[in-house]
Parts: structure tokens; sequence; C-alpha cells
């Protein structure tokens, strides 16, 4: 449902301006062994009543923008939308986390129509510019890869990867301001 409703507001974009806020979107629902692994990890009973309300990312978008500036516009239309509920909000672009992570995280809630009832589900949004994806792909292929636990000398080179990320992330608005 928000997958649809954010690629016709990319689409809005690309009529009304000839470009858009959002580059693409990659949607994706977690595999149940994925939830469970995730439950155990995080010593959570296996209960459809944990699961509900202490899983936010079961349903996951992820939104990918040209520019930084960009994804403050994205969250802000997100947050206007009457019929969407944020549950939770993380600003991880202003404030990157210690591993150099930079992402707009939301945790918000879509009431979806099953049969007679409406459902409120929950979904987890990361909003982020192409390098910022960039970015995140490689640093979670190398955890994945060396189990989660990277070198000192490697953790501290992603940090410095992180801030020339930034450094062209604040250029390119620049180069783009001057363009305009
Ligand atoms: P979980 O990590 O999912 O248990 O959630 P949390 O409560 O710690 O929330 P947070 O907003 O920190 O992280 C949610 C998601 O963001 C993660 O599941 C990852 O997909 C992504 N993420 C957070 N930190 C990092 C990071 O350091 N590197 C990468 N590549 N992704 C991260
Ligand atoms: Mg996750």
């Amino acid at each position: 449902q928000l997958q649809t409703r954010m690629e016709i507001l990319q689409d809005e974009f690309k009529y009304f301006y000839g470009c858009s806020v959002i580059e693409h979107l990659k949607a994706r629902i977690k595999k149940p062994e994925s939830i469970i692994k995730k439950m155990e990890n995080k010593n959570y009973e296996l209960t459809y009543r944990n699961l509900v309300e202490q899983v936010n990312d079961i349903a996951g978008l992820r939104i990918i923008c040209p520019l930084k500036d960009d994804i403050f516009s994205v969250v802000d239309i997100i947050k206007g939308m009457p019929d969407i509920n944020v549950l939770i909000e993380k600003d991880y672009v202003t404030n990157p986390k210690k591993s150099g992570y930079a992402s707009y995280h939301l945790v918000v809630e879509v009431l979806v129509p099953v049969m007679k009832q409406v459902i409120p589900v929950k979904v987890e949004l990361q909003i982020r510019t192409l390098a910022m994806d960039f970015w995140a792909s490689l640093e979670h292929d190398l955890k994945y890869k060396s189990n989660n636990k990277i070198s000192k000398k490697v953790s501290n080179e992603l940090v410095k990867c992180a801030k020339m990320i930034n450094k062209l992330d604040n250029q390119m608005i620049t180069i783009t301001k001057e363009c305009k």
C-alpha cells in the first residue's frame, strides 16, 4: 500500500517538476525464519503478541533520494499523510550512528483492510541518499560476511568513508543549487 503511494508521489514529481525527490524504492517483507531469528536474538518469547508489538520491520520500505535535502522533504510528506501514524522517528542523517551509518528512520502504522476488518500494520521506512545506500549496503555485507565482527581497523575505515560520503552529499547539494 505504502509502496504504491510512494510510487505515485515519484510520478507526480516527474510530471510536475521534471525531477523527483525519490530516485527509487525497495520494498521487502521479512521472511518468517528471519523474524524468528531476530526474536530469538532479542530474547523475545515466540508469541504472536511479541511479533506484533516488538518487531517493527516485518514490512520494510527503503526510499532512496538523489540529494540529502530530499530526505527531509520525503519525511515531511509522509508525516503530512492524514491516514499514516508515525510511531517512531530516528534522524541518523543529522546524527549518524557510531558505525557511520546515516539514514532517516520512521516506523509508521498503516491501516490495512483485510476481509471485514481493518488491521494496523507497522512499516519500517529507511530514507537515505544514493551515496548513503552505497555505504550501508557494503557495510552490511562486510558485517554479514564476517559474522557481525569486523576489525577495529575496518570499522575505522568505514567511519572515514561515511564522513567522505557526507561531504559528497553536501557538495552535491551545493552544485545542484548553483545549476538552478
Ligand atoms: P534493529 O537493528 O532492526 O533491531 O532495530 P533498532 O531498534 O536497533 O533500530 P535502528 O533504527 O537502529 O535500526 C533499524 C535498521 O536500520 C536495521 O535493521 C538495519 O537495517 C539498519 N541499520 C541500523 N544501523 C545500521 C548500521 O550500522 N549499518 C547498516 N548497514 N544498517 C544499519
Ligand atoms: Mg532490520
